[in-house]
This record gives C-alpha cells, structure tokens and sequence, in this order.
C-alpha cells in the first residue's frame, strides 16, 4: 500500500470510528434504550433483516429493553397501544421512502404508493371492491373454491383407506391465490382444482425475500443502484416471466365484457373512473395495483389460516370447542356460506388468536417522522424510523397473559385475562393505511375453517410447534403443515 492509500485507509477509517461513536453518544436518539451494537450502525439491523430471523430479535430487544427500543442509529420500535396512535394516527407521520427507494420511481403508482394524494386517489377508487356489499357479490366465488378444496380432499380420501394427508400450507396458498386471480383478474389460477401452484404464484411468493434485500440496501446508497446487477440471472428472468404474464392477464380482463360491472377490484376503478367523469386511474396504474393486490390478498390470508391451524390443531381444548359449535350451527355443509359463518363467535375468536401468534404482517414498515414528534409520551426528533412490531407486540407479556399459549378465549367477552391489553393488537393496521382487504380476509378465513372443521377430523402429522419458529423475509417463510383428514362421523362423503 503507497503512502496516499493508507492515509485513505485511515481517514475512512477515522470518519466510520467517529460516526459510530457520534451514534451512540452524541445522536438526538442517544437516551433511548437498546443494544449499542444495534444504534452503531445500520449494518446491524440489516443482518438480523437478512437471517430471517428479525422478528424474533425484536422480540429478545423488547423482552430485554422494553416497550421502546432503538434499533437502528435512526430508528425505534415499540410495542405499546399509545404507540399506535401517535404513529399510524397521525397523518403528519408518512411511510418511509427509503424502504421502495428507486424501484417506486420506476413503476407505476398503485395504492401502496408512499405518496399520500396518491395513495387516496387509488383508494378511493378500490373501496368499492371491498364494501360488504361487494363482498356479498363475491360469495359464489368464495364459497364455490373453498367447496372446491374440500371436494378434492373427500376425493383423496375415499380412493385412500379412510383418510388422506394434506398440506394445509400449500391448499390454504392454492385456494388464495384462486381467489385473488378471479377478484383482479377474472380468472382463477386453477391451483384448487388440478391441486398444485400455478408457476406464476412460485414466483410471487419468493418476492418477500426481494423485498427484505432491497429495504436493506437501500439504506446504503449509492449501493443500491448495484442492486440491478447484484441479483442472479435466473431472479431477473423469473421476474420478467411475471411481469408479462400480470400483463397478459390484465389485457385478457380487460376485453372481458360480460357485465361484470363492481364485483371485481378492475371494476370497482373503472366504475370509479366513470363516476368522476374522467380518467383518474389510467390502465398502467390498474395493473400495478392488480400485480400488487393478487399478492397481497393471497400470501397474507393464506399465512394467516396457517398461523391459525398450525397453532389450533396442537391445542385440543380449542379444537374440541370449535368443533362443538361449528358442528351444532349447521345442519348440512350446503348452511355454511359467508354470511352464516359470521355468526359463529368462537371462531372468530379463533382467528383472531392464530393472527396474534402469527401476524402475516409481523414485520413493519416503519413511518418516519417529518418533525418533532411525541410518541408514547417522549419526544422524537424529525427525520426518525418509528414502527410497532406485530410479532414481539402480540407477544409481550406487558400485552398479553401467556402471549405463546394458544387461547381463544381471551378474545371473547369475559375473558379469564380481564389485564390483556386488546388495545395493543391491530393486525390488519389502524389509520389511512389500514388494510383495504380486512373485511374479505376474516369472510375468506371464517368460510374456509368452518367447512374444514364441520367435515373432517383433523390430526397434526407434521408442523412446527409453534409458527413463530419459522423464519421471516418480510413474509414468513412457511414450513409444510401435513394434517391427516378424515372424514366426521356421519358426513356425507365425496360430494361438498
Ligand atoms: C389476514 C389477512 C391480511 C392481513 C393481516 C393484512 C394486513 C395488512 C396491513 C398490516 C396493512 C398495512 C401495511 C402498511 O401500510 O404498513 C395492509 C394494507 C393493505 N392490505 Fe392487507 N392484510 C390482509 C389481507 C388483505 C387482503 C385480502 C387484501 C386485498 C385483497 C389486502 C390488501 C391490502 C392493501 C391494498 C393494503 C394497502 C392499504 C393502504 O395503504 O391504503 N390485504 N394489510
């Protein structure tokens, strides 16, 4: 090394020495607990981003610190329900743009949009889709794929001694995608019936991890634009293969004419473009935000009736008082419908206790400040990453009595855990964010256990012991649920 290199070499050196040291006793955050290693530098929270393991070190961070930790030199999470008002509540607190970064430039805008008049333009225009009215309209489609999935398991059981082996992971992935494809793009991706994944919905579901690379490297411009170059061949392809098939599938939606008016999400928008006069939503941000809800809609409700059966089928006392009001409600599987199914408390309650222990959202996409904020009481200076984290929220003991026992019934009223803090748990978000699709997420999960609960018997053969195990790239990364099935006594055979 010549002599200007080395001095190079140390003045780098010294101006990294004395960022990190500026991030730990110097920087406006400086009071807030947390590791140092972790409030040094980025790089930290970007390993525990990559392992796949950063909700479960969230979780460690907030046991060991506290509702509030600093984790980033920039950035705090929290697990308190004050916390999610003064964060989501507050429209002076946007979602971050460095997470999207360049990519968001490249594209175009669809109601995920970090711009907030775009944003509810493309809102707006979706809402239609959504309202219980339409939901009731997607009935058929709901109710005819779930009878669908549970057919083909009657198939495989009759031809297989009295019972059959499923993977509830793959059929709860195979049913939401279907769904999703017939509400965006009037076709349904025919997983439920030929009873494996399209390749398109494959591809899909890998985009976590892509997602997960980009927010981290983000943070390290001018890095990022290496980004492009970094990503293997095969990546780039597969996503090239996507992006012209969600066309060709909007085009194919697009010629559709049969009348089909609001009942599907390019409805709704077109019927919203008509109302305004003018075209407020034009044909490339239709598809980006069909590409953006096939995903959205599928892989978060499938995640969710995972989390639910995994943790439900390894708790017999649940099962057992599921079973016993599914089965009292209905007389034949032909009662089970949408709106039927609404009734059926325990279930909800079931629901909402697998969403707890697995949130399909269990990581954040943190907001960040514009000026001084107070949030949870104590002040936090402008241009700060803040975020409440659903896994290490939903299972914080200040929160929730046994946070990793499986118990429905502190969801119900006169809840043995009269100090839960219920307060504390908003899966699908709070504020102008909140998740457009909360509504068709419960009718689908609601739909799909009852149907399953009132026709089989349902036995664990493989899983993990609890879903939080599992790994998470912004979407978890979820291992196979085999359940044995077999038909309950006096039921009625093959035919759903
Ligand atoms: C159990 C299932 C689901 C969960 C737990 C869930 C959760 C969430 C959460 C936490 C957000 C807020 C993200 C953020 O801004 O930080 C969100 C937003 C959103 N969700 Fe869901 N979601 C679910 C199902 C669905 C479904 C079925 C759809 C549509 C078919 C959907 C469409 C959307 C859209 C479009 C947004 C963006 C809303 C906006 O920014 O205005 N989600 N969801």
């Amino acid at each position: 090394m010549n002599v200007t290199a080395s001095h190079l070499a140390v003045a780098i050196a010294l101006v990294i020495a004395s960022k990190i040291l500026y991030n730990i006793y110097l920087h406006p955050l400086r009071s807030y607990p947390g590791p140092k290693l972790w409030a040094a530098t980025r790089l930290t929270w970007t390993h525990a981003m990559q392992s796949g393991q950063y909700h479960r070190k969230l979780h460690e961070l907030h046991t060991r610190y506290g509702p509030v930790v600093r984790i980033a030199p920039d950035e705090l999470s929290y697990t308190t329900p004050d916390a999610w008002r003064d964060i989501y509540g507050n429209r002076s607190i946007p979602k971050n743009a460095v997470w999207a970064g360049q990519e968001e430039q490249k594209h175009p805008v669809s109601i995920v949009s970090t711009n907030e008049e775009t944003h509810l333009r493309n809102r707006r225009a979706l809402t239609g889709a959504f309202t219980e009215h339409a939901i009731a309209e997607h009935a058929s489609v709901l109710e005819d794929l779930v009878g669908l999935m549970v057919t083909r398991f009657k198939e495989s059981i009759t031809s297989a001694d009295g019972k059959t082996v499923v993977d509830l992971v793959d059929w709860t992935n195979f049913l939401t995608f279907d769904i999703s494809g017939l509400l965006s793009y009037g076709t349904s991706f025919s997983s439920v019936s030929h009873g494996r994944a399209h390749p398109w919905v494959e591809i899909s579901c890998s985009f976590g991890k892509g997602i997960a690379l980009m927010a981290s490297i983000n943070f390290f411009a001018p890095l990022n634009r290496a980004l492009k170059f970094a990503m293997p061949k095969s990546v780039m392809e597969k996503m090239e293969y996507h992006k012209q098939l969600a066309h060709e599938k909007f085009m194919q939606r697009l010629a559709m004419d049969d009348g089909r008016g609001k009942q599907d999400y390019v409805g709704s928008i077109m019927a919203y473009n008509a109302d305004k006069g003018e075209v407020k939503i034009p044909d490339e941000e239709i598809e980006a935000n069909m590409t953006l809800l096939i995903f959205a809609g599928s892989e978060t409700t499938s995640t969710a009736l995972a989390a639910v059966l995994t943790q439900l089928l390894q708790a017999p006392a649940a099962l057992e008082s599921l079973e016993k009001e599914v089965r009292a409600a209905f007389q034949s599987e032909e009662d089970i419908n949408i709106e039927s199914v609404a009734r059926l408390e325990y279930l909800g309650a079931v629901i909402q206790e697998g969403i707890r222990m697995g949130p399909p959202a269990s990581i954040a996409l943190p907001r960040v400040t514009q000026r001084e904020e107070i949030v949870a009481g104590q002040r936090v200076p402008s241009g700060t990453f803040v975020s409440v984290n659903q896994y290490p929220t939903f299972r914080s003991p200040s929160n929730f009595t046994q946070p990793d026992s499986f118990i429905p019934e502190r969801f119900l009223s006169g809840s043995p855990f009269g100090s839960d803090r219920l307060e504390a748990f908003h899966p699908f978000l709070m504020g102008r964010h909140k998740c457009i699709g909360q509504k068709l997420a419960l009718t689908i999960m609601r739909l799909t256990l009852a149907r399953l609960v009132y026709a089989f018997d349902m036995r664990v053969v493989q899983t993990v012991r609890d879903f939080g195990e599992q790994n998470t790239y912004i979407f978890w990364e979820k291992k196979p649920l085999r359940v044995e099935l077999r038909l309950k006594a006096g039921s009625s055979g093959a035919a759903a």
